[in-house]
C-alpha cells in the first residue's frame, strides 16, 4: 500500500515504524516526519496543519491511506477534504474530532449516550459559574473547553483556586476562544490509564491498555507536560473491565455520534479514571456510580501511549487501519503480543517550559544493538550529518521484555547510550504498577 502518515513526533515515527514491520512492503511517506521518520519513510516537506498543501499532494500522489496523527488538522478538517477526493483517511471527519476538540460537546454526547463520567456544568458567565461551585465540593476541576495545549485543565484544591480559574479563562481570556465556556466538573478519585479504540463508524475494537506520565518530574510533581512516559499493559485495566468500556463507554459513543449523523473512523482516545479496589491511589465513588469513569476523549493516537502500545501489535497494522477507514474493521485485525513495553521521552532541559534545540544527539553504538527496545524521534532533525533536537520532547525510548520489569529494565539501559546536553527524564516510569507489587 501506498500510506502517508500525517505529523512530526514519536507518536508519527511510531506509526510509520510499525507500518514498515508490516508483512506486506508499504511505500511509507510522513508529512512532514522527522529525523526518524527518514529512515522507514520517505519524508514530505508538508506541515500537518497544510490542508491545502497535503489535499494537493494527495491529489497527485494518489496514496491507498492517509493516516492522520495530531488533533489540528483534525480539527481543521483535513480528513474532510482529502474525503472529498475519494482519498481513504484514517482519522475523524472535523465534527467527530470534536470529541476533543470541544470538552462541551463530548459531555453532551457521553450524557446522551449514557457514558460513566464527571458530572459538569458549562458556563460563560464567571459570577454565575462561582455561585456553581458550592455543590461540587473539593476538589473540583475547572476545564476550558476548547484545545489549550493540555493547559486548559486545572485541579483546584481550593474555592479560591477554582476562583481563580474560572476569572483566568472568563475575565482575562487567557485561552481565548477555547475558554470563553468553562466547565465545572465533580473531581474523580482513582487511577488514571489511556484506551485507544479503533473504531470503524460503527464497531471498535480495542487495543492494549497503557498508563502515561504526565507531570515532568519523579514522583508525579512539577508541571504537566505532552507526557513523560508510558507503559502497555497497565495492571489498572483488569481483563474484566475491558468488555465494559467497549460496550459502556466506546461503543455507546461511536453510536450517539451516528446517531446524530457523524460516521467516527479513526482512533477514539479515552482517558479514563479506575476507581476500584485495585487502582493506586482509590477514592469515594464518583456520582455515575461506576467505577470507571470518562475523564477526556481525544480523537487520534496517544503521544507517548502509541510509542509503547504499538510495538505490541503483531499482523498487518496497515489492514487494521484500512479495515476501520472503510467501516469494515474486524476483532481478527488487532493482534496483541505476550511482551511488555514501557516508553521513556529524553526531553530538552527547560521543558515544559523554555528549552534550546539544536543540541547534538549522540548515540553510542554499542549500547544500542544488545537490548530488546527501540528508539523513536519526537523533535530531532537532521543537519549536517548529525542528528539535533528539534523540540521540547526529543526521544522516545521504548523497552520491551516479557515482564513489564524487563521492558522497563532495557528502556533505561538503551538510554545508557544516549546523551545530548541538558538531557533530562524520569526514572520512576510505570511506578503505579510497581508499587502494586
Ligand atoms: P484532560 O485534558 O481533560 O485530560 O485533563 C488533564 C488532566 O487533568 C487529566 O489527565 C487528569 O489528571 C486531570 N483531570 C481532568 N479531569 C479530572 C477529573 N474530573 N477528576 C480528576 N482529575 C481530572
Ligand atoms: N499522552 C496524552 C495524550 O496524547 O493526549
Amino acid at each position: 500500500m501506498k500510506i502517508l502518515v500525517v505529523g512530526s513526533g514519536g507518536r508519527e515515527h511510531a506509526l510509520a515504524w510499525r507500518l514498515a514491520q508490516d508483512p506486506e512492503k508499504h511505500a511509507l511517506f510522513c508529512a512532514p516526519g522527522n529525523a526518524g521518520t527518514a529512515a522507514v519513510a520517505t519524508n514530505v516537506p508538508l506541515k500537518a496543519d497544510d490542508i491545502a498543501g497535503l489535499v494537493a499532494w494527495a491529489k497527485t500522489e494518489r496514496p491507498d491511506l492517509v493516516v492522520v496523527g495530531p488533533e489540528a488538522p483534525l480539527v481543521l478538517g483535513l480528513v474532510d477534504a482529502l474525503e472529498k477526493e475519494g482519498v481513504v483517511c484514517f482519522g475523524p471527519v472535523a465534527a467527530g474530532a470534536r470529541m476533543e476538540g470541544s470538552k462541551r460537546f463530548a459531555k453532551e454526547v457521553m450524557d446522551a449516550a449514557g457514558v460513566p463520567t464527571g458530572k459538569a456544568e458549562t458556563f460563560t458567565d464567571a459570577a454565575r459559574a462561582k455561585a456553581a461551585l458550592p455543590a461540587f465540593g473539593l476538589p473540583v476541576v475547572i476545564k476550558a473547553d476548547g484545545l489549550a495545549a493540555g493547559k486548559g485543565v486545572v485541579v483546584a484544591e481550593t474555592r479560591e483556586q477554582a476562583e481563580a480559574a474560572i476569572d483566568d479563562m472568563l475575565v482575562a481570556n487567557k485561552f481565548g476562544a477555547a475558554g470563553a465556556e468553562v466547565l465545572i466538573e465533580e473531581f474523580l478519585h482513582g487511577e488514571e490509564c489511556s484506551i485507544l479504540a479503533l473504531v470503524d463508524g460503527e464497531n471498535a475494537v480495542l487495543l492494549p491498555s497503557s498508563q502515561d506520565h504526565k507531570r515532568v518530574f519523579d514522583g508525579d510533581k512539577g508541571p504537566n507536560t505532552g507526557g513523560m512516559g508510558a507503559y502497555s499493559p497497565a495492571p489498572v485495566v483488569t481483563s474484566d473491565k475491558l468488555p465494559l468500556i467497549r460496550d459502556k463507554i466506546i461503543l455507546p459513543v461511536v453510536r450517539e455520534l451516528k446517531r446524530r449523523g457523524i460516521t467516527y473512523r479513526g482512533v477514539l482516545y479515552a482517558g479514563l479514571m479506575v476507581n476500584d479496589a485495585n487502582a493506586v491511589p482509590h477514592g469515594p465513588t464518583a456520582t455515575s456510580g461506576s467505577d470507571v469513569n470518562v475523564v477526556e476523549f481525544n480523537a487520534r493516537f496517544g503521544d507517548p501511549e502509541t510509542e509503547a502500545v504499538l510495538p505490541r501489535l503483531g499482523g498487518s497494522f496497515a489492514t487494521a487501519l484500512l479495515h476501520a477507514a472503510t467501516g469494515c474493521l474486524r476483532d481478527e485485525d488487532v493482534v496483541v503480543k505476550d511482551d511488555c513495553a514501557a516508553t521513556v521521552i529524553l526531553a530538552s532541559g527547560g521543558y515544559p517550559g523554555a528549552y534550546e534545540n539544536n543540541r547534538i544527539i549522540e548515540f553510542s553504538k554499542s549500547r544500542m544493538e544488545d537490548v530488546e527496545s527501540l528508539v523513536f524521534h519526537c523533535g530531532t532533525k537532521a543537519e549536517g550529518g548529525r542528528i539535533v533536537t528539534a523540540g521540547g520532547r526529543v526521544l522516545s525510548v521504548t523497552g520491551l521484555g516479557a515482564t513489564l520489569r524487563a521492558a522497563v529494565d532495557n528502556a533505561y539501559a538503551r538510554i545508557a547510550g544516549i546523551s545530548f546536553d541538558g538531557m533530562f527524564y524520569r526514572k520512576d516510569i510505570a511506578h503505579r504498577a510497581f508499587a502494586r507489587g
